[in-house]
């Protein structure tokens, strides 16, 4: 039997249970997946613990992941290159971590907008968070030549543009729409949209018509970002996929099986964020 586990602060809110439990019981694993309110004092002993707690590993969220990434003692080059770790796991008494985020973004855009990278233009990323971070990661290895970063205070981006290299330029936030007209994605990584709450600001009338906006936010599913993008015929990747497959490679490694992100998955996590 193997347990593994998320842990954040507050928890309550996190999926994973639901996304996680769902794949145990298609693939008839024995084994458990629960979620843990562990406050900030107490991550450096939860995570001490984590074996005599009987997990094999665990999820990591806010407002953990940069202390999680400093707790463990084996760093994979995607947590190394965010400064931030999602997915935690045991490996002979050792704690590996590793961000999964990148993973998932990418895997997503490229599953519904595979033709994303064929026009040579750089690609437009807002907000210079966690997530940016993962993201920017993300399109550098798949060898974007130019990415250009727009935050509203715009030291944060510079500081993230400075850890990636010459890559990545950084422009003003209200120069966010304009610049990006020929973009070959667009993507929001801030937590404006999220819940409804605050305006993109972006009038998508002037792009060009294979620019592929895309949003990490997922409450709602299409946020009015995506949906002023779509009005304008451009194709649109919403948030949820990437909530779903950033979570397959920490499955894969508790339970031993590379799980599915089926449609039964998608629209059962689906249902539950419109019922909430
Ligand atoms: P995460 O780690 O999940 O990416 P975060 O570190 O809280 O989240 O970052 C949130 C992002 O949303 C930041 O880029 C933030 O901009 P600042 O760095 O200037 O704070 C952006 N953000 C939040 N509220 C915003 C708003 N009202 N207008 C513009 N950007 C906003």
């Amino acid at each position: 039997m193997k347990n593994a586990c998320v842990i954040g602060w507050p928890i309550e809110h996190s999926r994973s249970p639901l996304i996680h439990g769902y794949w145990l019981k298609t693939y008839g694993i024995e084994g458990t997946y629960t979620k843990v309110a562990v406050k900030p004092e107490e991550l450096g002993g939860f995570l001490a613990s984590l074996a005599e707690r009987g997990f094999c590993g665990c999820n990591v969220t806010v407002p953990h992941k940069e202390a999680a990434y400093r707790a463990s003692a084996e760093r994979d080059a995607s947590a190394v290159a965010v400064g931030a770790a999602n997915t935690l796991w045991l490996d002979g008494g050792t704690l590996h971590c590793a961000n999964t985020d990148t993973y998932g973004y990418m895997t997503y855009l490229t599953e519904r907008a595979s033709n994303w990278a064929l026009r040579d233009a750089p690609v437009s990323i807002l907000g210079a968070g966690g997530a940016a971070r993962a993201i920017v990661y993300g399109f550098l290895q798949a060898g974007v030549g130019e990415i250009r970063l727009f935050n509203r205070s715009r030291e944060r981006a510079a500081a993230l543009a400075q850890a990636f290299g010459p890559r990545v330029r950084v422009h003003d936030w209200h120069q966010r729409g304009p610049l990006s007209q020929n973009a070959s994605v667009l993507v929001n990584t801030t937590s404006l949209g999220l819940k409804s709450a605050g305006d993109i600001g972006i009038d998508f009338s002037a792009f060009h018509s294979a620019c592929v906006v895309s949003d990490i936010v997922y409450v709602p599913l299409e946020t009015a970002f995506l949906a002023a993008a779509r009005l304008q015929g451009l194709a649109t990747v919403d948030g949820l996929g990437m909530l779903l497959h950033q979570a397959v490679p920490g499955f894969a490694r508790w339970f031993g099986v590379c799980p599915e992100v089926s449609g039964e998955l998608t629209r059962l996590i689906r249902a539950d964020i419109e019922g909430a």
